[in-house]
């Protein structure tokens, strides 16, 4: 087995990328995407079988709507004409976040795409998105709460979006930022 089970990646600096080849922060968004691709590509042939991709944070509803649209009809499209590859590459992919907030149709997109590459087993794909660490904790205090359990850092962490994934052995930060704070 690879030594590198788990790779994670906050993708960041799209926006700047495609605002300096001259273009827009949306062409930026759809490099980010290509190059996503190219990522999952090197993922299977490396044998990894976790990748984690933060992809929209909670505090990126900040951002104008028309780039929040854009980004959110890439999912939208990425989902629906790249579902059978996923499948046919054995990818498992799995949401974390929360996802109350998004509209009926990414709703059933997701739900659909979760369902449909639930048996795959060669690569597990964790697609972060409306995802905030602190979220992720409230989120599994609540589940504790309501199981009327104790609050224990095993539960903690068995209530996790992530609970059952190994922790990432790499995590990389796309972009020049040296803003951390958002995670
Ligand atoms: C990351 O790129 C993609 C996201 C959807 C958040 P950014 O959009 O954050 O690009 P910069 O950081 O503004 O350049
Ligand atoms: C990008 O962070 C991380 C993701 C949402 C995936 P931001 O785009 O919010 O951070 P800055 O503003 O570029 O530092
Ligand atoms: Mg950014």
């Amino acid at each position: 087995m690879n030594p590198i089970n788990h790779v994670a990646i906050i993708m960041d600096g799209n926006g700047r990328g495609g605002l300096k080849n001259k273009k827009s922060r949306n062409a930026g968004h759809r490099a980010g995407l290509n190059t996503v691709e190219s990522i999952i590509k090197e993922t299977l042939k490396y044998n990894i079988k976790y990748l984690t991709l933060y992809t929209f944070s909670t505090e990126n509803w900040k951002r104008p709507k028309k780039e929040i649209l854009f980004l959110f009809n890439l999912l939208e499209s990425f989902l629906t004409n790249k579902l059978d590859e996923l499948i046919r590459n054995g990818i498992r992919l799995k949401i974390i976040g929360e996802k109350k907030m998004f509209s009926k149709k990414l709703k059933n997109l997701l739900k659909k795409a979760e369902k449909k590459t639930s048996i795959n087993k060669k690569l597990q794909i964790n697609l972060a998105l409306n995802y905030g660490s602190k979220n992720e904790i409230i989120n599994s205090l609540k589940i504790i709460n309501s199981l009327k359990k104790k609050i224990t850092q095993k539960n903690i962490e068995k209530n996790l979006y992530t609970k059952n994934i190994p922790d990432p052995d790499l995590l990389i930060r796309t972009g020049n930022t040296k803003r951390l704070s958002n995670f």
